[in-house]
């Protein structure tokens, strides 16, 4: 069998695509652990700023040392990058071939057959991979991902998705609970199921993402289950009640607020105001009380003022978010924003702004974790930690990583620890019997 070597950039989807294109490849293609034995390399990228196309190339630059005579070396670049790719990328053999998000099927026929069309980007509207088993060769045995629907149709202003990823199209929830069925008896502890806005789940007219996530809760009854992004004009009421009704249902909303400024938020086309964006997290605390909010958030995006900077930092401090993405504006060709609206911070008052948002979500989330010192959680023990060989790190429900002794105890464990001490970043604890 041929090797294949597959690198993934970017977000947890792209790495759940990547186990449905070794899925695809699995007839022809044994996977391997480096670039250096493989007969095909496919790098699966991401576009989302500059910096990771940058990081792309680079890798794709040194990449060509591998060409060697002799050696029929491919290598394919596929993810959200093909939908964006230049001409002179296959021209100047940086890459042999290019598959888009949408036309993975095709990779056995780009591959084998050198007649066939070598750069296939095109998007569809009703992909969403229906069959394909993924092989789950990222995993650690215990948490897996799992994709409920593609694409996006929100068309932020600054977000190249809806033009690399194309229209939003949900998966059938008969596919989705087989796979959480064969993930449980397979002996996943844990599914986090993926969208760019989960919250606009749809299946034949009357099934939403509440449903889905009361059928995945029941149907995945031993294991925990997270979803990930919600957007926060589409957040239900029905689904924290969904939430609050399961047990099992993970109590972490990760609800991306962008800016704390409406006008910002406004020309940012997220359809939400600062006020509509605190009542959704006021719901949230009345009835979840016990969840985690995290969130993304962009500084520096176009005409935003230092008023409109001060609004992003008391609103971080009125939401009191646990933990949270932060990022500089960065300009995508293509968007609505690179057209039409002026790139006019200058990059020092980025950093500068963007240091900010970090530096008081640092003193936030040391709250946050000074608050749970003295409570006891249920944990899923998922490995070493980097501290020592003698600690574990886990999540609690909130999603909060902690890190204690394992006292003989193994991963994929669901465990009571205690609370006694934290940094920024971690919850420090021990195993309560
Ligand atoms: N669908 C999710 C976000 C996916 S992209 C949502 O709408 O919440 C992840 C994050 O990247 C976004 O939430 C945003 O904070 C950031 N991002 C997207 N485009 C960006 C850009 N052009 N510059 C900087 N950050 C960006
Ligand atoms: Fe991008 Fe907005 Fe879609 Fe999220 S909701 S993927 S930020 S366009
Ligand atoms: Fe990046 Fe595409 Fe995800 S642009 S963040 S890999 S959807």
């Amino acid at each position: 069998m041929k090797q294949l070597y597959i690198e993934t950039y970017g977000c947890q989807m792209n790495f759940a695509d990547s186990e449905v294109v070794a899925s695809i490849l699995s007839d022809e293609y044994r996977l391997c652990q480096t670039a250096q034995e493989a007969d095909v390399i496919l790098l699966n990228t991401c576009s989302i700023r500059e910096n990771a196309e940058q990081r792309v190339l680079k890798r794709l630059e040194e990449l060509r040392a591998l060409r060697k005579k002799g050696k029929s070396l491919k290598i394919g670049l596929i993810g959200c990058m093909a939908s964006r790719y230049q001409d002179n990328w296959v021209e100047s053999h940086l890459v042999d071939f290019i598959a888009g998000p949408d036309s993975y099927r095709f990779l056995p026929e780009i591959l084998s057959d050198a007649e066939a069309p070598q750069i296939r980007t095109e998007l569809s509207t009703d992909e969403t991979y229906s069959g394909i088993i993924p092989k789950r060769y990222q995993t650690n045995g215990i948490s897996a991902f799992v994709s409920i629907m593609r694409g996006c149709n929100n068309f932020c202003t600054y977000c190249v998705v809806p033009y690399t990823r194309g229209r939003e199209r949900s998966r059938n929830p008969e596919d989705i609970l087989q796979e959480i069925r064969t993930l449980s008896e397979k002996g996943y502890k844990e599914v986090t199921l993926l969208g760019q806005n989960v919250n606009s789940y749809l299946w034949g007219g009357g099934y939403g993402f509440p449903q889905l996530m009361a059928d995945v809760a029941k149907t995945g009854h031993e294991m925990r289950v997270r979803f990930t992004t919600s957007h926060p004009k589409d957040l239900s009421d029905e689904l924290l009640e969904t939430m609050a009704a399961h047990p099992n249902i993970c109590k972490n909303i990760h609800l991306p607020a962008q800016s704390g400024s409406s006008e910002v938020l406004r020309r940012m086309n997220r359809k939400y105001t600062r006020e509509d964006y605190l009542e959704r997290i006021g719901s949230i605390r009345r009835i979840l009380p016990e969840a985690t909010i995290s969130t993304d958030l962009i500084s520096g995006f176009c005409g935003e003022t230092p008023q409109d900077h001060e609004a992003t930092l008391s609103l971080m401090r009125e939401a009191r978010f646990d933990y949270a993405f932060m990022f500089k504006y960065s300009e995508r060709s293509g968007t609505y924003a690179a057209k039409h609206l002026k790139d006019d911070v200058p990059d020092e008052v980025k950093t500068a702004r963007l240091e900010e948002v970090i530096a008081l979500q640092r003193e936030l989330s040391y709250e946050s974790h000074r608050r749970d010192i003295g409570k006891t959680f249920e944990v899923l023990a998922e490995g070493p930690s980097k501290r020592s060989d003698e600690h574990f790190f886990g999540r609690n429900s909130q999603n909060k990583v902690i890190v204690f002794p394992k006292e003989g105890t193994q991963p994929g464990q669901m465990l009571n620890v205690t609370v006694n001490n934290c940094t920024t970043a971690t919850l420090l604890g021990k195993i309560t019997r």
